[in-house]
This record gives structure tokens, C-alpha cells and sequence, in this order.
């Protein structure tokens, strides 16, 4: 059953069994004794999720939920998919855990897996356990190579929240006020919706690229280790810019002696649609590629993938890390990858993801809260707007537009700097039937929510 009846949900042939575990109430409670006060919920009454299947999530009430953000866009086959589900039971049955200091075939096979997905060169890996540390081991390996120091990332990004990769994020809201990174710059990002700069969305990143040569002039030696980016901000509110952005930049930061990492811990593996990588809609070849959460649908495991001569610049002291190569993390990502290939979820992104953001865009005939719909395949964002003209933030509207949506038994994300984008990025393995629901249901809820 849906929490609401109004608009009927898309079947679903899984039925979990009846939960009989702590209730909703005493988890809270342990969590609010327990737990460190970090840890925020979604919701005025927070969701306890028990059950998962494909792109349906259950709570202990057994209600379902059509996922609609795949645990923070890291869902990529599907809840529990049952091929990478028995792939990760298999390897337990075997070995669990041994470090990279002895062999397991695994591994390897997974870097050779990887490095079929990449440019030519781009074909050594080194495998980590989360986004954060992957970019954190990005900027060591990049500053490494170089000799250089200074780091340049794009204003309104998220990189993680280990101390670099906090650096290099750039949103207040997730900057507490402890040291955080080391000579880390945040340059303009092209975003076309909310800049400083006017024109065509290419106008916008010329300008903005200039910008950059700017920041390199006034706040940089003049040589740089790196430049970082999503290729689309995903926590930034699915923000990005002229295709045409990342070709400029790159070029100026290859000027100034850095190297280019594509962060594609959310873009990455098809999500966007028309390629398996987001950088490849720009037509450029980053020097590092970092993922994460999708190459594990959900298990512990990132990655950064780049050239044997960087990876060799970085060999001059030990470097370990006791998890990351894990086989049974190494066993899930080549699963995924396989699930990806034989279900053809790259082009169901494609798809799915057309016919949802064209869905998105003809409510905005209807919805005058909706100031932007953007993104591509299914990583959608929605902007909330009072007014059209102002641009003025509606964070009311989107957090009641979320709670409306789980009435109706779905859910949402939201993000960008004032909390005011609508972000939808499901499980790569919806389909079309749980597109037109999704639009039904936000229909419903912005209606509510304009109230
Ligand atoms: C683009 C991007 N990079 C890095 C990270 C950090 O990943 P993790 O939370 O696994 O450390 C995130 C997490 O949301 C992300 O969206």
C-alpha cells in the first residue's frame, strides 16, 4: 500500500516480510541519545526505512516508497539487485577481508573493468571506501606530480567532508568553522540560472573561464596543482554550465601547470544518459577521475582512476588504505558494472530521464514556484522560486513540496545553496510507468505547496 490512495503507484511484485525489529519511536530515541547530533533526518517525522527493492523502499509499516534519490544517488541497479546482492554473498562465502598486501583477483579485475570505461590512458586505479577520500587522494596524488600546491574547485560544489575535500567544497552550509583544506581556491562556476555574469549559457562560461585566469593571476603562484569540478554540482542543486565551461577551464589550468580531475562520484556510470561519464559531454579528457557511490550501488567503494605517470609520481613513500580494495566491495563494483552493461541502464537513463525532465518542464506552465528545471538522464533538478523575476529562494515550498511527495509515497531530495532545488535522482532501473507517476505526484504536491 501507498501512504496516500489518491494516485496510484506503479506495481510493485515484491512484498517484504513483516518487520518485527525496535520501533520507529525507540530507534529515535537511542539515536537522540546515542548518536552524534550530526546526524540529521529528512521530514518533520523522520522515515525509518526497512526494506528496499529495486527502485521501491519500505518502511516498518510495510508502506512503500517509490525511491526517487536512491540513498543520495548511490542506488545505481536498484535496491538489493539480485545480481550484485549474490555477487557480495559469494565472496563472503569465501573471504571477507585481507588487505592489498596479498593478491586477490578481484582487484585487479575491477581496475581493468574500470579502465574499459575510460579515455585511452586514463587506466590505473586505486581503490578507497568513500567520495571524500577518493578526492582527498586526488589532490595529494595531483600535487604530488606537479610540485604545485595551490588547488582551484568551483564555488557551489561538494567534494566530501574529510578536511580537503571540505576545502574543497563550497557552500557555507557546509563549512563548519574549523580548518578545512590548504591553499584551496573557489573560481566562479558557470552556472547559467543564478551568475553574475549574463548572456548565452556559453557567454556565461567564457566569462566565467576568464574569471578563472583572474583567480589564477591575483590569489596563485601562477602554477597550479589542480582543478577540480562536477561535471553537474549534484548536492550544489544540479547546477552546471555551457558545455563549452570545462573545455576552457581545462585548458587554462593545463596553462598553468595543473592537472584536471572530473569528480564523478554522481555523474558517473550512465546516470546522465548519453555518456557513461559526465565529462564527456564536454568533449574534454581530465587527467583524475574520482567515483564513488554508484559503482558500489551502495556498498563502501570509490575510487580515482588516472595516468600510470601520475600514479607513479605518487609512489616515492608507502601509501595504504586497510578497506579500499576490499573483495567484497571489488565484488559488488563488478557486478554493477556488469548489471549496468547487461540491463542497459545507461540508456534508460536516457530515456527515462527525457521523458521525466520534459515532464518536469511542461509543469512549469502550470507551477510559477518552478523558476528551472536542468540536468540530464536522471540526475533532474527542480528550482523553487517565489518569484520568477527576483529568483528569491522558496525554501518553505521545497520542504513542503517534500512532504507532500512522501504522502503520496515518494521520495525526494533537496539541495543547492538555499535548499530550494527539488533533486531527482533514482535508481538507474526506473521506468517510464514510475516517470509519469513521479510527475503526477509532484503536480500534486507543488499545487499544495503554493498554498
Ligand atoms: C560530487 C561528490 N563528491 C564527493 C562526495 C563525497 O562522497 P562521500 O560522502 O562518499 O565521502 C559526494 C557526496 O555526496 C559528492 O556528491
Amino acid at each position: 500500500m501507498n501512504v496516500s490512495t489518491e494516485l496510484a503507484m506503479p506495481p510493485c511484485d515484491y512484498q517484504p516480510p513483516a518487520y518485527d525489529g525496535p520501533t520507529r519511536e525507540r530507534v529515535q530515541a537511542l539515536r537522540k541519545q546515542y548518536v552524534h547530533p550530526s546526524l540529521f533526518a529528512l521530514y518533520q517525522e523522520p522515515i525509518m526505512l526497512v526494506d528496499g527493492y529495486m527502485q521501491w523502499l519500505f518502511d516498518e509499516k510495510g508502506s512503500r516508497y517509490l525511491d526517487m534519490i536512491a540513498g543520495i544517488v548511490t542506488v545505481s541497479c536498484g535496491h538489493r539487485h539480485p545480481k550484485v546482492s549474490e555477487a557480495i554473498a559469494e565472496q563472503l562465502r569465501h573471504l571477507q577481508h585481507a588487505t592489498t598486501i596479498y593478491l586477490h583477483p578481484n582487484l585487479p579485475l575491477l581496475a581493468e573493468k574500470v579502465a574499459s570505461k575510460m579515455p585511452e590512458g586514463l587506466d590505473v586505479t586505486y581503490f578507497v571506501n568513500s567520495g571524500s577520500e577518493a578526492n582527498e587522494l586526488a589532490v595529494n596524488m595531483a600535487r604530488a606530480f606537479t610540485g604545485n600546491v595551490d588547488v582551484v574547485a568551483l564555488r557551489n560544489a561538494y567534494h566530501g567532508m574529510s578536511s580537503t575535500s571540505m576545502g574543497l567544497t563550497s557552500h557555507h552550509t557546509w563549512k563548519p568553522n574549523i580548518p578545512q583544506g590548504y591553499r584551496i581556491h573557489h573560481t566562479m562556476n558557470p552556472d547559467p540560472y543564478r551568475n553574475a555574469f549574463s548572456g548565452t549559457p556559453e557567454e556565461v562560461a567564457t566569462q566565467s573561464a576568464e574569471q578563472l585566469r583572474e583567480l589564477l593571476r591575483f590569489s596563485t603562484p601562477g602554477q597550479v596543482a589542480a582543478f577540480i569540478a562536477e561535471p553537474i554540482q549534484g548536492v550544489g542543486g544540479v547546477s552546471h554550465g555551457a558545455a563549452s565551461y570545462l573545455t576552457e577551464a581545462y585548458d587554462i589550468i593545463r596553462d598553468h601547470g595543473g592537472l584536471c580531475i572530473s569528480d564523478e562520484v554522481q555523474t558517473g556510470f550512465g546516470r546522465t544518459g548519453d555518456h557513461y561519464w559526465g565529462f564527456q559531454h564536454s568533449d574534454v579528457k581530465p587527467d583524475m577521475v574520482v567515483m564513488a557511490k554508484g559503482i558500489g550501488n551502495g556498498v563502501p567503494l570509490a575510487a580515482v582512476t588516472t595516468t600510470r605517470e601520475i600514479a607513479d609520481a605518487f609512489t616515492s613513500r608507502l601509501h595504504f588504505n586497510t578497506y579500499g580494495g576490499n573483495p567484497v566491495s571489488m565484488a559488488a563494483g563488478l557486478a554493477v558494472m556488469d548489471v549496468i552493461e547487461e540491463e542497459g541502464l545507461q540508456e534508460n537513463c536516457r530515456v527515462v530521464g527525457g521523458r521525466l525532465k520534459a515532464g518536469l518542464t511542461a509543469l512549469m506552465d502550470r507551477h510559477e514556484l518552478i523558476g528551472d528545471v536542468r540536468g540530464m538522464g536522471l540526475m533532474l533538478g527542480v528550482e523553487l522560486v517565489t518569484d520568477r523575476g527576483t529568483k528569491e529562494p522558496a525554501k518553505a515550498e521545497t520542504a513542503a513540496v517534500l512532504e507532500e511527495c512522501r504522502e503520496h509515497g515518494m521520495l525526494i531530495g533537496k539541495g543547492g545553496l538555499y535548499g530550494n532545488v527539488l533533486r531527482i535522482k533514482p535508481p538507474m532501473c526506473i521506468t517510464e510507468e514510475d516517470a509519469d507517476f513521479a510527475i503526477d505526484v509532484l503536480d500534486a504536491a507543488l499545487e499544495v505547496a503554493r498554498k
